[in-house]
C-alpha cells in the first residue's frame, strides 16, 4: 500500500527579477513500513519536497495523497490538524528547547494533543527507552551529544505514534559512530512499528542501510532503486 502518492509537484521561487523551479513535474509513490531515502545533491530541492510532502508548505501545483487524504484539497487549518495526528518531523539541527530535559521535550506534542500529564510521561519514557536514552531522560540538551540530541528529536517524533515520519538529513551533522545509531534507529522504527519512513539525505551510509533509494535530480526523480539487501534477499527467498 502506498501511505503517500505524490503527483506532477511544480515549486519554483522567486527573488527578485529571478525565477526558478525547483520541482518540475515530480511524482513518486512511498510504500507503508519501509525506510526510503530521497537523495540528491545540495540545493536541488530535497527539504522543498519534504515541507510539501508533510503538509507544511503548499506546492504550485500538483497533489499529495497522505494516509488516502488529499492534503492540498481541504485547508490550512486541516492539514494542520493531519500533522498533527499522523506525521513526525526530525530536522537536521535537532529543533530542542535549551530549557527542557530530554523528557519533557518528549511529552510536549502530546500536550498539544490533549494527552494528559500522566499518560504523556508513560508514552515519553517508552519513547527515550526505545532510541536507547532511558538512562539519559532528565538530562538537558547541553548535557547529550550530537547523537544523543538527535536521538531526543527522534523520541519527540516517534513519540505520537506518527504513521508518517518525515527526516530531513537527519544525520548531516553528526560523527560517523551516532549517525549509524540514528540510521538503524531509523530503519528499526520502519520495521518495527510499520511506521511509513521518509528521510532526505546525501549520506551514502544512509543510502546502504535504505529499503528503496530515489535520486532527485533537476526538479524530479531520475532514478528509483531498492536497496542491495532487499534486492539480494529475493533470490535467496526462492532458492530451494
Ligand atoms: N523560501 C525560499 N525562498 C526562496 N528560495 C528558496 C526557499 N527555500 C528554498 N529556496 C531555494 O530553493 C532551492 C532548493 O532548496 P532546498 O529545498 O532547501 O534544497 P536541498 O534541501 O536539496 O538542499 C535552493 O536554491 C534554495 O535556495
Ligand atoms: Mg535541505
Amino acid at each position: 500500500m502506498s501511505a503517500l502518492i505524490a503527483t506532477d509537484l511544480y515549486m519554483g521561487y522567486t527573488s527578485g527579477k529571478l525565477r526558478s523551479e525547483i520541482l518540475r513535474g515530480l511524482s513518486l509513490s512511498v510504500e507503508a513500513g519501509r525506510l526510503t531515502l530521497i537523495a540528491g545533491p545540495s540545493g536541488c530541492g530535497k527539504s522543498t519536497l519534504l515541507s510539501i510532502l508533510s503538509g507544511l508548505q503548499r506546492p504550485d501545483a500538483g497533489s499529495v495523497i497522505a494516509l488516502g487524504e488529499d492534503l492540498f484539497r481541504g485547508n490550512r487549518h486541516a492539514r494542520d490538524r493531519f500533522r498533527l495526528q499522523h506525521t513526525g518531523f526530525v530536522f537536521q539541527g535537532f529543533n530542542l528547547f535549551s530549557a527542557l530535559t530530554a523528557l519533557e521535550q518528549v511529552m510536549l506534542p502530546l500536550g498539544y494533543m490533549g494527552v494528559d500529564d500522566r499518560s504523556a510521561e508513560a508514552r515519553g519514557r517508552e519513547a527515550l527507552e526505545e532510541v536507547g536514552l532511558n538512562a539519559r531522560m532528565h538530562l538537558l540538551p547541553a548535557e547529550l551529544s550530537g547523537g544523543e540530541k538527535q536521538r531526543v528529536a527522534i523520541a519527540r517524533a516517534l513519540v505520537k505514534r506518527p504513521q508518517l515520519l518525515f527526516a530531513d538529513e537527519p544525520t548531516s551533522a553528526l560523527d560517523a559512530a551516532n549517525g549509524q545509531i540514528v540510521i538503524d534507529t531509523l530503519h528499526s522504527i520502519a520495521h518495527e512499528h510499520a511506521t511509513t519512513v521518509l528521510c532526505v539525505s546525501h549520506d551514502p551510509r544512509l543510502v546502504s542501510h535504505a529499503d528503496r533509494v530515489l535520486e532527485m535530480e533537476d526538479g524530479v526523480i531520475l532514478n528509483d532503486r531498492h536497496a542491495a539487501h532487499a534486492v539480494a534477499a529475493q533470490p535467496q527467498e526462492r532458492a530451494p
